[in-house]
């Protein structure tokens, strides 16, 4: 039985940069101050205009082409988000309207940052059973318009984009060799999306004002470094392989310092991750679909290597993946 692999990557971002002194004009904050907590320079904005679904559209187009998939010929698109267009109908459905991929199924999976992740393996599972022959999975945010613009603690941390991958058979012993995925639900109020009264989004008060992000910021810190090293390290020993095969980890992008103490915890060469957070900044489930696509247009991906891709975010969320290139 061949394996299920990633048979072309796409991604797009809005146009406009938001730099950090762009943010300095807007919040009491400094260049210098979010550079060295973060390292994130600059973010992209979506405009008023620009919804979600135009960019998970615009990821899907570019991976269709990559893969040389027809997007009549797709029988299944999911979809990453936590902040969709509305409610219903969903980013998945809305995209599947634009590519005119009638044969499609779609719908869409909301496990933050780490959706990209989630949906892949979700994917998987429907290639592996036989009920489909390829997938359209596209992580997409437009996470902006869920953040308080007036709180200097989140809104110097996020960004809009998005990325996708086409899934499908591939030969040999390539493709996803394993998957992880875990949830912690008891820590769900480090991060959430609140109203000003604190309350959460509900019916009720959905009218009177604009539900935005909340974050205990250095607790989740540490939980995010424990739970992606965990996760990295139970998907490598699933695929029956050691770090040392690891040639690339593609890691959610939420806070360089993160990264760096997931490197040093796992012992793995800085070298040997990838970081793209200085451009883009926190683009919840779009930031690993957008790594994994640059890491592959850059080369930092070849034929044959071992790619580890590890995500962590609010529920809270983790998941690993590891595929053969
Ligand atoms: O996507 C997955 C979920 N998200 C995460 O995993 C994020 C994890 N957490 C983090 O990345 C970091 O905790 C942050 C980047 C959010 C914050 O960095 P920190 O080093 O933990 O800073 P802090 O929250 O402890 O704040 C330090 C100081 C505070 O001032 P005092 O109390 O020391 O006087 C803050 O008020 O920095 C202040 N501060 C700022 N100063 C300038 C907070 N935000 C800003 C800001 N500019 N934007």
């Amino acid at each position: 039985m061949s394996g299920i692999g990633i048979l072309g990557v796409g991604h797009c971002v809005p146009k406009k940069v938001l730099t950090n002194h762009d943010l300095e004009k807007m919040v009491d904050t400094t260049d210098e101050w979010i550079l060295t907590r973060t390292g994130i320079k600059e973010r992209r904005i979506a405009g008023k205009h620009e919804k979600n679904s135009d960019l998970a559209t615009g990821a899907a187009r570019e991976a269709l082409k990559q893969a040389n998939l027809n997007a009549h010929d797709v029988e299944l698109i999911i979809v990453a988000t936590i902040s969709p267009d509305s409610n219903f109908p969903s980013v998945a459905c809305l995209v599947q309207k634009a590519l005119g991929a009638k044969k499609a199924a779609a719908f869409d999976i909301g496990a933050a940052c780490s959706g990209f992740l989630y949906a892949m393996t979700t994917a998987k599972q429907f290639l592996q059973s036989g009920m489909y022959q390829n997938a359209l999975v596209i992580a997409s945010e437009k996470i902006t318009s869920l953040i308080d613009w007036n709180d200097r603690s989140t809104c110097v941390l996020f960004g809009d984009g998005a990325g996708a991958c086409v899934l499908g058979p591939v030969r040999g012993k390539r493709g996803i060799i394993s998957e992880f995925m875990h949830a912690q639900g008891n820590f769900g109020d480090l991060m959430a999306v609140v109203f000003e009264d604190g309350e959460p989004l509900s019916q009720q008060n959905k009218t009177i004002a604009k539900p935005f992000v909340v974050m205990q910021g250095q607790e989740l810190f540490k939980i995010a470094v424990n739970s992606m090293a965990a996760a990295v390290e139970q998907a490598i020993k699933k695929a029956k392989l050691k770090l040392e095969d690891i040639d690339l980890v593609v890691p959610h992008q939420a806070n360089d310092r993160i990264i760096s103490a997931v490197a040093k915890k796992l012992k793995v060469p800085k070298e040997k991750i990838f970081v793209n957070i200085d451009r883009y900044g926190n683009m919840s489930a779009a930031s690993i679909a957008v790594a994994l696509y640059e890491a592959v247009v850059q080369g930092r991906i070849k034929k044959g290597d071992n790619v580890a891709l590890v995500t962590f975010g609010a529920g809270l969320v983790s998941a690993a993946n590891i595929i053969k290139w």
